[in-house]
């Protein structure tokens, strides 16, 4: 388990494929990702079972501390100890949380993670041209917009683009 001031990140379990779930499938939630939808409990629960042991990735979910409730997830995916960089996502899925600081602290647990425990040199992350917030998260801990992919997702039958951004870790503003 990993503590910031208010939030906490741990492992994603069997218990917490029904909170995604219903993440995921909130409109709100899903229209700045590029998630499949609907998503199903079944179908969640055999992701989760192929993923949990592979090393080139970790699943946590964000909880509050305040109360222990489950808010949203974090993680690395694609980690290339070779490149020494990993790929991370990140979400708030209970929009009751929302601007409360959860994802400004659940960012900086993941960087930790992954410049500390794991000794990576970059991280990076794909977000939409227009998720303002995300960007302002990321653009506090020290990321760069490195450049723009164009036309990369299609949503809702209208193709949008999005930044890929990287940090590397002597850039990282703890
Ligand atoms: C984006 C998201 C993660 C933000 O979570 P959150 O817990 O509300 O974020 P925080 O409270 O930690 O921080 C929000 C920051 O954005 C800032 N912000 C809010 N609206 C903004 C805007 N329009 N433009 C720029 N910054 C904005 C806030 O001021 C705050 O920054 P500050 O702490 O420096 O003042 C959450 O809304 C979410 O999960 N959305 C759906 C899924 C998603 O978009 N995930 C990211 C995919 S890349």
């Amino acid at each position: 388990m990993l503590h910031n001031r208010k939030t906490y990140i741990r492992l994603m379990e069997e218990s917490d494929v029904q909170h995604k779930v219903d993440w995921f499938n909130d409109e709100d939630v899903r229209k700045t990702l590029n998630v499949d939808f609907p998503i199903s409990a079944i179908g969640t629960k055999k992701w989760l079972h192929s993923v949990s042991a592979n090393n080139t990735r970790c699943d946590f979910i964000i909880c509050s501390k305040e109360d222990n409730m489950p808010i949203g997830y974090v993680g690395l995916v694609n980690i290339d100890y070779k490149n020494s960089k990993a790929e991370s996502y990140l979400g708030v899925g209970n929009k009751k949380y929302w601007g409360k600081g959860h994802a400004s602290e659940a960012r900086r647990l993941i960087l930790d993670y992954a410049f500390e425990h794991l000794a990576l040199n970059k991280v990076y992350s794909y977000v939409w041209v227009e998720n303002e917030k995300m960007k302002h998260i990321n653009q506090k801990v020290g990321f760069q917009i490195e450049g723009t992919l164009r036309n990369d997702i299609c949503y809702n039958g209208v193709f949008r683009d999005k930044h890929i951004m990287g940090v590397l870790r002597k850039e990282y503003k703890k």
